[in-house]
């Protein structure tokens, strides 16, 4: 089991390159069970997530090959198997997405119930609502999800909430179904309309993906494609966070700016300076962080991905600030090891009154999920004395290295 180990104190200070983007590469891996053909993918980040994701394709009897650093082939013109089992799903909810991909090109799918995990119970009735729609016949059984269908046809689908998963799964399904399907009330999240612009170029029909109405023509069939994956925006507004609690200065090459409007509001109103320089963006931090109050909401809102990343910063920020957490319901987790560093938060129901201390202490502090783990280690990047985080699998599943990015900044990091 890893631990990181962090002496806080240094400034950030240099160039980092932003990774791909985790939410874009996961339902795009998928997507490659609707082509009959060999598809190519570039700046796929060095994930744990993303070998599992590879694992789960593999077993579908999908030919998966890293050619060389971040670039993987992927050659579906054969998909022999269906099911997708729970050893692979539960270490990984985000396998769900083979769901839709399956039932579309083989007509049936068994994939396991992905459960809940440590922010939420995390249902996913609206994916299974939307294949029901198109003519999928759903049973639920000994923990797997079966669907069948000889051919899936085209439907008008509600989603109740804009679920980013639930729009990929379905808008992959109703690629090759019969007839025109409408996704309405669907996510916008930058990651859908990359997967949509890929599923165009595979040969989909696919309008409107950005909009909360999606608008899919079903085709015969999909080919494979080279393509580039886009930046990701959660890992560079964790980066930008980084500069602003440690008085940093730094660039960020590759950067999705016009992914992160809200995020960037939000972090200019703290205090944090952030511009476009040249080839990256310049991000500076100054000495005195401000509070400002924030709220999750689906994009192009504030990200839930971001919430706990930003609350270290308003932990050490002037004043008081509120957070609300309104996507997940138990997205507060990071909250008792930030208090074990003393910062001074108290917890009603989904909202979080941060009273800004001058500084946080370092201590052995403990992950439970991906964006917390990251928190924890943005605290013990400018927490007096060390810190170290255990369980940093939950790093590794959604950044790339993240440890040796802030070393090459700076920070006295090391995993051990
Ligand atoms: C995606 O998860 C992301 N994961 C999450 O990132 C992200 O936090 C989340 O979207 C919200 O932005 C991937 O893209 C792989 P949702 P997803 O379905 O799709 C409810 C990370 O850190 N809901 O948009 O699972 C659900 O309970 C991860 O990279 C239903 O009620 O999230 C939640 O309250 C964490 N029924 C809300 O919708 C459903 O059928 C949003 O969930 C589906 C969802």
């Amino acid at each position: 089991m890893d631990r990181i180990l962090i002496q806080g104190g240094e400034r950030l200070i240099g160039e980092v390159e932003v990774s791909g983007s985790k939410n874009a590469s996961l339902p795009i891996f998928a997507a490659c069970i609707l082509t009959e053909g060999e598809n190519l993918f570039h700046n796929i980040p060095k994930l744990k997530d993303i070998e599992t994701i590879s694992k789960v394709l593999k077993t579908l009897g999908v030919k998966v090959d890293p050619v060389e650093d971040h670039t993987y082939r992927i050659d579906a013109t054969e998909v022999p198997y269906c099911e997708a089992p729970y050893e692979l799903v539960k270490t990984m909810r985000a396998s769900i997405l083979v769901l839709g991909p399956l039932v579309a090109r083989k007509g049936e799918a068994i994939v396991s119930l992905p459960g809940g995990c440590a922010i939420g119970a995390r249902p996913i009735n609206l994916h299974l609502m939307g294949l029901e729609a198109m003519g999928a016949r759903i049973e639920l059984k000994k923990g797997y999800v079966e669907a069948k269908a000889d051919r899936l046809r085209g439907a008008d689908i509600a989603l109740d909430t804009p679920t980013v998963t639930g729009t990929e799964n379905l808008m992959m399904a109703a690629t090759l179904a019969k007839g025109r399907t409408i996704l309405r009330n669907a996510a916008m999240e930058p990651e859908v309309v990359e997967l949509a612009q890929v599923l165009n170029k595979m040969g989909a029909k696919i309008e409107g993906a950005g909009t909360s109405t999606i608008v899919i023509e079903g085709v015969e069939g999909l080919g494979g494609v080279n393509h580039t994956v886009i930046p990701d925006r959660i890992e560079a507004g964790t980066l930008m966070v980084a500069a602003g609690l440690t008085r940093g200065n730094i660039k960020l090459l590759n950067c999705p700016l016009h992914h992160m409007e809200a995020l960037i509001y939000k972090l200019r109103e703290a205090g944090v300076e952030i511009e476009s320089d040249g080839d990256g963006v310049r991000v500076v931090g100054n000495t005195r962080i401000r509070s400002t109050d924030v709220k999750t909401q689906p994009y192009p809102g504030f990200p839930t991905d971001m919430q706990a990343q930003f609350m270290v910063l308003m932990s050490l920020a002037r004043g008081l600030s509120v957070i609300t957490e309104t996507i997940f319901e138990n997205r507060f987790i990071h909250v008792s090891e930030l208090l074990r560093m003393g910062a001074n938060i108290r917890i009603k129901g989904n909202t979080a009154i941060i009273q800004g201390v001058d500084h946080l202490s370092g201590a052995p502090v403990m992950a439970t999920d991906l964006r917390a783990s990251a928190s924890l280690v943005l605290a013990g990047l400018v927490a007096e004395g060390v810190t170290e985080v255990s369980r940093v699998y939950h790093l590794d599943r959604g950044y790339e290295r993240l440890d040796e990015k802030l070393a090459r900044l700076g920070a006295n990091i090391k995993r051990i």
